[in-house]
């Protein structure tokens, strides 16, 4: 269990109850029926579906033969399609789509319309191109309009698109590009980040010599003349120029609900990244269901999820579940507290945002920084807030509700991962109890259990294993070209179970409390990082012998990395040395995975089979009791680490 959270102990003290309010209540789209309808699971989800558009329907809800479940088999349908030209015939061809502000304060709005025309334009672009059906695309991109274009323009054209974060390295973005065999890449010259010009287009050059499959790369203008971007003659398109030459109708590929919607790399526990394949009939109705229903979304609301898109919870609720509802939603590009700390309520206020999806992590920031930054605004048009990404403490939850919501607003506390696709244990506002810090119940259709080590469900009161016991329509189905390893993580452990890696405990009302993963896994700010991938970033640098990495409590990040590690011969762990070693981690994932601390030690704890503690490394860099050190092979590490330790944190 990360026991790295020191959150938690207040988070399974907690008692308060924050019923609905009656007038949410009144007008709230899900009500408790939501519930009953969801026991027969199959019904519903094919209710939902049902309101999507469909070239053929399917034949059968489910197929489940575990652990490969196909849902909504035979039934053919287009994801742009069903986020755009559903919409074109009625009134909402003129409604905006997205309100999307730039960190310097640039501004574009795009009705339905708006995105119609573009991504028709882009699809045929990219077929010129000679992109196909099922070749993948990799997409690196800033928060702008265009990464929504790139991806709809994509999934138009049948092929799966491969987001690749744009805060993570270039040597990151080789990896995801080869492990995918994709064949273009959609980029921009770079984006805006704390007034600062991050650039892509020339990171991604760095690596393009090393990516053998792809062909062609086409670049959004988006800095302009604040960096030198090269286009090389042949492969480097400028996406205006594709854009502004291509025809303006692009029929869009009936797609199989089972063909592959798109890839996205999350952190596993090992070094190498994992690619989650979802795809498109079920990933499609699972996220426009839970955005209907959790997010209680009515013509007129103003939807805002303040992540990026480079990760699920972007492709899931800013790309696909608004969109697939009709939304108007605002997307803003940069950081909250640029040009200071009041940016977000800024942003909440001129463009009446009604329901806003963040992060425990930007929570605490703003608790912080103070109320005097809410204050200053009009945040009266808020009635819904959600938050996701890593356990939220009780005290977050609350100032959440009081400064931000002014304790009329319920907040949907969603429990979710990149291979659920879409939410799965959450609040529905206007009919569920809250109680601070807990994600309270599986969304109806959906079943989730808390299991002791042989896998018995636990007795209300207990902890354990969270897994998921039901097939879900948004679930990944399989791990791109590594169908063993996706057994071996999710299905291995208990036979029928789907494996979530998150701790639980149930209470005695039924709530469910997530208590953060079990495996070496960290979240670093919400972001998903491994403890491995960091380590063989380290151990990559020509001074290290060997690293071990853990979480460390965080007041704000929640988690953030530290570092023990083992210099080669000749080498001194001076101050030089460590800011070398984070910008090297830097260099190798990205800026999210530099260690807050480094420590450097002649040995690291190991099993005798040779597997470090990281346990015990958790233990001495929390300064608690050390737990049972009998398999540790060389018992005399510890004291030496707990002493470098204990003077790192003096210093
Ligand atoms: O540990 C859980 C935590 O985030 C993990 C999934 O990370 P990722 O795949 O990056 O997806 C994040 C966005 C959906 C989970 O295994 N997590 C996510 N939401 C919550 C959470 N932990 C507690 N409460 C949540 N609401």
């Amino acid at each position: 269990m990360s026991d790295s959270n020191k959150a938690l102990e207040s988070l399974l003290e907690e008692k308060r109850l924050f019923p609905p309010p009656e007038d949410f209540k009144k007008a709230a789209l899900a009500t408790a029926d939501l519930y009953e309808k969801g026991k027969e699971s199959e019904a519903f989800w094919a209710d939902m579906a049902s309101e999507l558009h469909w070239f053929k329907p399917w034949d059968e809800v489910l197929e489940w033969k575990l652990p490969f479940a196909k849902w909504f088999i035979n039934g053919k349908i287009n994801a742009s399609y069903n986020c755009i030209d559903r919409f074109i015939s009625s009134p909402t061809r003129d409604k905006v789509a997205i309100m999307w502000e730039g960190e310097p304060g640039d501004e574009r709005t795009l009705t339905y319309l708006d995105l119609y025309r573009e991504v028709n334009k882009l699809a045929n672009a990219l077929k010129h191109l000679g992109i196909k059906r099922g070749d993948r695309v990799t997409i690196y991109m800033p928060m702008i309009p265009e990464i929504v274009v790139a991806m709809l323009a994509c999934t138009r054209i049948g092929a799966p698109h491969s987001v690749v974060f744009g805060g993570f390295s270039a040597e990151a973005l080789r990896g995801r590009i080869n492990d995918a065999g994709a064949k273009a890449l959609i980029t921009a010259d770079g984006g805006y980040r704390r007034g600062k010009v991050i650039p892509l287009k020339q990171a991604a050059d760095e690596i393009l010599k090393d990516t053998p499959t792809i062909e062609s790369v086409v670049v959004v203008r988006r800095v302009g003349d604040a960096l030198k971007t090269t286009m090389k003659e042949g492969r480097d398109y400028w996406y205006h120029d594709a854009v502004n030459a291509a025809e303006e109708y692009c029929e869009p590929e009936q797609m199989d609900a089972e063909d592959m919607l798109f890839l996205l790399y999350s952190s596993g526990t090992t070094g190498k990244p994992k690619g989650v394949v979802h795809t498109t009939g079920g990933y499609l109705t699972g996220v426009y269901a839970t955005f209907k229903y959790i997010f209680d979304y009515k013509p007129g609301d103003i939807f805002w999820c303040t992540a990026d898109i480079g990760w699920i919870t972007g492709h899931s609720y800013i790309v696909y579940g608004p969109l697939l509802n009709g939304a108007t939603q605002v997307m803003y590009e940069g950081a909250p507290d640029y040009p200071d700390r009041g940016r977000w309520w800024r942003i909440v206020e001129k463009y009446s945002v009604s329901i806003l999806y963040s992060t425990p992590t930007s929570i605490r920031s703003f608790m912080k920084w103070g109320t005097k930054w809410l204050e200053e605004r009009n945040l009266s048009s808020l009635r819904l807030l959600g938050t996701v990404g890593e356990p939220i403490n009780p005290e977050a939850w609350v100032w959440y509700y009081k400064y931000v919501g002014n304790e009329k607003c319920p907040i949907v506390d969603t429990w979710w991962q990149t291979e659920t696709g879409q939410i799965m244990i959450t609040p529905l506002p206007g009919v569920t109890v809250c109680k601070p810090g807990s994600a309270t119940h599986p969304f109806p259709g959906t079943e989730v259990e808390v299991v002791d080590e042989q896998g018995n469900p636990v007795k209300p009161g207990g902890s354990g294993y969270l897994v998921i016991t039901k097939p879900w329509p948004a679930m990944l189905r399989t791990l791109y070209k590594d169908e063993k390893r996706y057994r071996e993580t999710y299905w291995s452990k208990f036979p029928g179970k789907y494996l979530t890696s998150d701790g639980a405990k149930l209470d005695e009302d039924g709530y469910f409390w997530i208590l953060g993963r079990v495996d070496d896994i960290i979240k670093v700010a919400g972001h998903r990082l491994s403890t491995m991938e960091i380590e063989s970033a380290l151990v990559d640098h020509h001074a290290v012998a060997e690293a071990a990495v853990i979480g460390i409590s965080h007041e704000i990040k929640g988690e953030a990395v530290a570092a023990f590690v083992i210099l080669k011969e000749g080498f001194k762990g001076t101050p030089e040395m460590q800011q070398e070693l984070k910008m090297h981690a830097r260099k190798k994932i990205g800026p999210i995975a530099e260690p807050e601390t480094i420590i450097f030690v002649s040995e690291v704890p190991k099993t005798r089979s040779g597997k470090i503690m990281r346990r015990l490394l958790r233990d001495i860099a929390t300064g608690r009791a050390l737990g049972d050190i009998s398999t540790l092979s060389e018992p005399g590490v510890i004291a030496e680490l707990k002493k470098r330790y204990e003077s790192e944190e003096r210093e």
